[in-house]
Parts: structure tokens; sequence; C-alpha cells
């Protein structure tokens, strides 16, 4: 059955065709004005190349060519996250609000 989400992939694929790095952008149908970022990753092996930014720029760039009505996109990480945050700040994101997220350990 169909929930009307859609994902949109980038893919960052090495010289040995293996995956070096991902992300998305997640759309609902009941509202394509709307965004969302899931998660962003790249191989430690990989990392330094600015993969991060490039797969975020290409996922946005194809949502926004598939769903031209989109006006914002979220997306969510730690404070501590410094690299993504820098590429966050760098592609223009600012912040919304702040969530405090409590953790015990078992
Ligand atoms: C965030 C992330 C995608 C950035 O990777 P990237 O695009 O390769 O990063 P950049 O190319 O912008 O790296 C800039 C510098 O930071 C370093 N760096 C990047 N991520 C690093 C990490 N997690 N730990 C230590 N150093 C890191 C790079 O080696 C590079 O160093 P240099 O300038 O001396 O060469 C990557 O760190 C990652 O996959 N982290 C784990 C997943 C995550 O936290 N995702 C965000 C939440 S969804």
């Amino acid at each position: 059955m169909s929930i009307g989400r859609h994902i949109l992939t980038a893919l960052a694929i090495a010289p040995d065709g293996s995956v070096a790095g991902s992300s998305d952008v997640r759309i609902n149908e009941a509202d394509p004005t709307h965004g969302q970022i899931a998660i962003t990753l790249v191989d430690p092996a990989h990392r330094g190349h600015r993969l991060g930014m490039a797969l975020k720029i290409a996922t946005r760039d194809n949502a926004l060519a598939t769903y031209p009505d989109l006006r914002a996109v979220d997306t969510c990480n730690a404070e501590v996250n410094d690299h993504m945050n820098a590429v966050n700040e760098a592609l223009g994101y600012r912040s919304i609000e702040t969530l405090l997220e409590l953790q015990k350990k078992l």
C-alpha cells in the first residue's frame, strides 16, 4: 500500500564501484512544498572530499526538479557534529529549533 511518501536518494560511487556515501530528501504528497533529509553519510575511507556537500546538493537539485513547488527542506543534526554542521551552514540551512534529547545508559 502506498502512503504517498517519496524518497529521493543520491549515492556517491567510488572508482571500485562501492558506495562511498549517500544522502536523501523525503517528500510527502500531502505537502510537496516541504522536504526532510533523513541521513547523510560518507564512508570514513572517503571523507575529506566534500562528498557530504555534493550529495546534499544533488538531492536538493533532484527534489527541486521533481517537485517545483518545494519551498523548504528540513535537516537535523547534533550540535557537536561540526563536520555536518559546517556543510549545512555552507548550504544556507538555518536553525529553527533546538531539541533536547536525553539518554540513560543501561
Ligand atoms: C558529516 C560527513 C558526511 C562529512 O563528510 P565529508 O563530506 O567527507 O566531509 P568534508 O569533506 O566536508 O570534510 C572536511 C574535513 O573534515 C574531516 N572530516 C569529515 N568528517 C569527519 C569525521 N566524522 N571525523 C573526523 N574528521 C572528519 C575531513 O577529513 C576533512 O578534513 P581535511 O579538511 O583535513 O581534509 C561525515 O563526517 C559522516 O558521514 N559522518 C557520519 C554521519 C553523520 O554524522 N551524518 C550527519 C547526521 S545525518
